[in-house]
């Protein structure tokens, strides 16, 4: 059952003379319960789309329907209050510094579930507890403690308002390696518990692949495809998703089709040509792609791509 679905999203920056669309029309669901993860390239906007699906930033234009209502319409804003949270890369983004650790995770306790203070402050023990964290860090400052540590606090504090949905951008990457498997292995525990559903933002395709039902491709503030993390990682479709397979020691051997390399570099998101962003780096390229503007379609169960060389009847 669809969570959240969000239509036409786009996102500007700048002013008149120096506007850059960063978000350039995203169509997206996410089902209760589901991981969907999404990747692409440093600057593709998957950090600017998450903040969107967070509230953390307004939209341009677009719809986003949470439980039936398109909360970026003013009257319907209370709806997601609380229920779509976010864990940043780095946890001291999201956590003060003045603050004590039980203070942070019994905040949204009290301002959201309305609890007085003693009884937030329980609370927040068991939220600690739940994130495997000792009692003994309830008292500390965030200056005292690990990053891993951190991110247990943001993520305490984040299950506290009991969100529906997690935007979770690259959770593990500010971490030390030895503790990624860790925080993913209670990520997944939380997930299961409290059937919370991930909006999973990673470089880590071994990674995204494991935990993610599906997997979004992001190239220039588009999704350019599409599908269960099975069938993407098989039968990866779009020259830009077979560009970042065949890059990845891990998959590059795997993929059945042949291998693709990209020319050139990613245009400025000030500078995208009209028709398929990705016409002067791709080896498929043709007329039409620089005179239409492609759509991402289904083109097998669940598996949508946008590319005229892979779908030359749309
Ligand atoms: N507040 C802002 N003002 C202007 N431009 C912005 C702003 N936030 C993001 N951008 C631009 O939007 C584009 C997408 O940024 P974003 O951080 O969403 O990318 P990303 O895919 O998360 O990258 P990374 O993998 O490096 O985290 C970049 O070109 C960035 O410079
Ligand atoms: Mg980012």
């Amino acid at each position: 059952m669809q969570l959240i679905e969000i239509k036409a999203i786009k996102k500007n920056f700048g002013s008149k003379k120096k506007l850059a669309t960063v978000i350039r029309g995203v169509d997206l669901f996410i089902d209760r319960g589901e991981t969907l993860g999404i990747v692409g390239e440093s600057g593709c906007g998957k950090t600017t789309l998450g903040r969107m699906v967070a509230g953390l930033i307004k939209p341009t234009s677009g719809e986003m329907i949470f439980d039936g209502h398109d909360i970026l319409q003013k009257s319907h804003r209370e709806q997601a209050r609380g229920r779509i949270q976010m864990v940043f890369q780095n946890p001291v983004q999201s956590l003060n510094r003045q603050l004590s650790v039980g203070d942070q995770v019994a905040e949204p306790f009290r301002l959201l579930g309305g609890l007085g203070k003693s009884l937030a402050f329980e609370r927040a023990r068991l939220a600690l507890d739940r994130v495997e964290l000792e009692d003994k860090y309830f008292d500390r400052k965030p200056s005292q403690m690990s990053g891993g540590q951190l991110q247990r606090v943001a993520l305490a504090r984040a299950l506290a308002s009991k969100p529906d949905l997690i935007v979770l951008d690259e959770p593990t990457a500010s971490l030390d390696k030895t503790i990624h498997a860790i925080i993913i292995s209670l990520l997944l525990d939380v997930q299961q518990e409290f059937g919370v559903s991930y909006l999973f933002i990673t470089h880590d395709l071994t990674l995204v692949r494991s935990i993610s039902q599906r997997v979004a491709v992001m190239y220039l503030g588009r999704i350019v495809e599409l599908a269960t993390a099975d069938e993407l990682f098989k039968n990866p479709l779009h020259p830009y998703t077979r560009a970042l397979l065949s890059a990845a020691p891990t998959f590059g051997k795997q993929i059945h089709r042949e291998r693709i390399t990209l020319k050139g570099e990613t245009p400025s998101a000030k500078a995208i040509p009209f028709g398929c962003s990705l016409q002067d780096r791709c080896p498929l390229v043709h007329d039409r792609c620089r005179s239409e503007v492609p759509r991402l379609v289904e083109v097998n169960q669940g598996h949508q791509v946008e590319c005229f060389a892979v779908n030359p009847g749309v």
